[in-house]
């Protein structure tokens, strides 16, 4: 694996599960023995770093050793003049190459919101990851629908922005940024709704160039491990003090369907 790879999570709408997959990813490769950075541009909200603080917590109470990634907090100025804004971007890039330097891949959580940070970090991906709640409320970031046909009129904000990216990282002539738009929270019922949004989605991948992925299913362990600072794969292993159940088995299936997915363009 070439040093530094960076793999931002990002969607321009809250709560669509970014920084418990973000979690999960730098566990996965941590678990996997490969040096990880982690940087939280959620700084104000902080759920990525409560993630891996309570992590570190829960490893030091009960005395369990629980991989860590080198992690950092960024926070995000809400209204900056220019120069401040240069600095800003700047001392991203500049730590960005330092950690580059010293990891093998570094991950991103991003806000559900634009800003000049969100911007200049979807530049710097080289693979993208946007979890997406099962909706059709969710898909309007992405793409404008037509009502009364169900098909895509155009893309929409968010699609805007990574387009916009990639124009950026072109214009630098680094490699196109490898796009996976995954399905979050999916009931585990077929329903026509939900075949709508994966034919939607299907149909927008083409266009707008991304992988679209089947994803985790709605499911409330991921609240029980965000307070321990666990993810699935810690689940059952001696001394974490929980044991494997039905849910689990389930959810850690779904993340692996979607970690062989991305795993390659993750490693090449
Ligand atoms: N597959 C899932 N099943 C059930 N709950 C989930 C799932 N994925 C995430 N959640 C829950 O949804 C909430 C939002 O998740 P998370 O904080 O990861 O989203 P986010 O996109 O990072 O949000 P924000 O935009 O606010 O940063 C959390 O309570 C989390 O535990
Ligand atoms: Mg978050």
């Amino acid at each position: 694996m070439p040093k530094g790879k960076i793999i931002v999570i990002g969607n321009e709408k809250g709560g669509t599960g970014k920084s418990t997959l973000a979690m999960h990813l730098i566990a996965w490769l941590l678990h996997q023995k490969k040096t990880v950075a982690s940087i939280d541009l959620d700084g104000r909200q902080g759920t990525l770093t409560h993630y891996i603080q309570n992590r570190a917590d829960y490893a030091e109470l009960h005395h369990v050793a629980l991989e860590l990634p080198v992690h950092l907090s960024v926070t995000v100025r809400a209204n900056p003049d220019p120069q401040q804004r240069k600095e800003d971007e700047d001392a991203f890039i500049k730590q960005l190459d330092k950690l580059q330097k010293e990891n093998d891949v570094i991950i991103i959580d991003t806000p559900g919101a634009d800003s000049y940070l969100f911007r200049l970090a979807h530049v710097v991906a080289d693979v993208l990851i946007t979890p997406l709640n099962d909706s059709l409320i969710d898909l309007d970031v992405l793409a404008q629908i037509e009502p009364e046909t169900l098909t895509i009129k155009s893309p929409a904000h968010y699609a805007q922005t990574v387009w916009q990216a990639r124009q950026q990282r072109a214009s630098q002539k680094k490699p196109q940024t490898r796009w996976f738009v995954l399905r979050n929270r999916m009931m585990h019922v077929s329903t026509r709704n939900e075949k709508l949004i994966w034919k939607l989605l299907e149909a927008l991948g083409k266009r707008i160039n991304f992988t679209a992925l089947s994803g985790l299913g709605e499911r409330v362990v991921f609240r029980e491990l965000f307070l321990k600072g666990l993810t699935l794969l810690d689940v059952g292993k001696p001394k974490v003090g929980i044991s494997m159940s039905m849910p689990h088995i389930a959810a850690r299936q779904e993340l692996r369907a979607i970690l062989q997915a991305i795993g390659e363009d993750i490693s090449s």
